[in-house]
């Protein structure tokens, strides 16, 4: 079974192509990705305009760059598939299009994929099982905790209440004058500053609902840069690996204290993290400690898989066609479609 995959929904234009049987580890033959990021830091943010413009110029010859590196031809492929949500609607329509296109063209079957089923069950494209789990997405948009009984079976227990954990990430990376996106840059500063120098909220950890708030965190890093600096714009060069270890403890605390009582809650005995923020290692060795003193197995994405890439949307695809679905050519892009409620 090959099946290419096409994600645009965001700034990131990829492709894939994936080999697999049902149970069985998937191959990804090919894993392409036009990244943007590079055009869209000047503006500290992705611009939507730009980033569906250079969707179209990137997608044709990227799908030629994936069949090369796969070595296989159009006609090999048996089923196409693409993100149809949630994202930008205008760069969401540019992947969609191409890919039922395609499968129109070479009279094949099109199966469209929510990006956050993509980025949930990247973690286990190695082994091409899912055990039940609790999922922690944290990404660039979304901060989700489900309960996972099998694919395609997801029940939400809680989400962010305002800003996205990378979203935190990326708008205090930019109050400290750090390059887009702040993920990374902040993980790459707090090495070596001090975790305990600056005492930032842990909100809602009190709260008895699986909700996450990163707005309060982020107002607490402004208003320390405000006391330290009446003319706020340039923190003192030296304080910035403490502020940013700092901030990134308090993100960490929050997102494994929830996640641990998910777990907890549910009676599952595996963590599954994807997304964006959980390529931090700072995160990873913390969720790893945790789940080892619990007895808990955790489970993550290789890192080619963690940030927006069209292999994960290719699995979530390979496991629904596995399961007889399809998806009807006239079906819409959603910007703003829902996994679970
Ligand atoms: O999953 P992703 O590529 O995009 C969305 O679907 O949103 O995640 C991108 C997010 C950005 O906010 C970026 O700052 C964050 O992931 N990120 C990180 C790290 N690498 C990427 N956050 C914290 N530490 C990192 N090492
Ligand atoms: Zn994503």
């Amino acid at each position: 079974m090959l099946l290419l995959a096409i994600e645009s929904s965001c700034d990131e234009t990829a492709v894939a192509i994936l080999s697999g049987e049902p149970g069985q580890p998937a191959r990804i033959l090919a894993s392409e990705i036009a990244s943007q990021i590079e055009l869209h830091r000047v503006y500290g943010g992705v611009v939507p305009e730009l980033a569906s413009r250079n969707h179209s110029l990137h997608l044709r010859p990227l799908v030629e760059q994936a069949l090369a590196t796969a070595a296989i031809s159009l006609k090999d492929i048996d089923c196409f598939a693409a993100t149809s949500g949630p994202g930008l609607a205008s760069s969401l329509l540019i992947g969609a299009t191409a890919a039922k296109a395609l499968a129109v063209a070479a009279g094949k079957p099109f199966i469209a994929v929510n990006h956050l089923e993509g980025h949930l069950l990247s973690p286990f494209v190695a082994t091409g099982k899912v055990p039940p789990h609790v999922a922690l997405i944290v990404s660039g948009g979304h901060t989700l905790l489900l309960d996972v009984a099998k694919p395609g079976h997801y029940r939400r227990l809680g989400s962010t209440r305002d800003d996205a954990a990378g979203e935190a990430f990326d708008k205090v990376g930019k109050m400290l004058g750090l390059p887009y996106p702040g993920g990374p840059e902040i993980e790459k500063t707090a090495k070596g500053g001090n975790t305990e120098a600056f005492s930032f909220p842990r909100s809602m950890l009190k709260d008895p609902s699986f909700d996450f708030s990163f707005s309060g965190l982020k107002t607490a890093v402004l208003y320390t840069l405000t006391d330290r600096n009446p003319d706020y714009g340039t923190p003192r060069t030296s304080d910035l690996p403490d502020l940013c270890a700092s901030f990134q403890k308090a993100v960490i605390d929050v997102l494994i204290a929830k996640t641990l009582r998910a777990a907890r809650h549910t009676g599952r005995d595996t963590i599954a993290l994807s997304g964006g923020v959980s390529l931090n290692q700072a995160l990873r060795h913390a969720f790893t400690a945790a789940c080892a003193k619990e007895g808990l197995t955790l489970l993550t994405a290789d890192s080619g898989l963690c940030t927006d890439n069209a292999a994960m949307i290719a699995f979530a695809a390979l496991l629904q066609h596995f399961d007889g679905h399809q998806s009807p050519l006239d079906e819409d892009i959603d910007p703003n479609l829902a996994l679970a409620t």
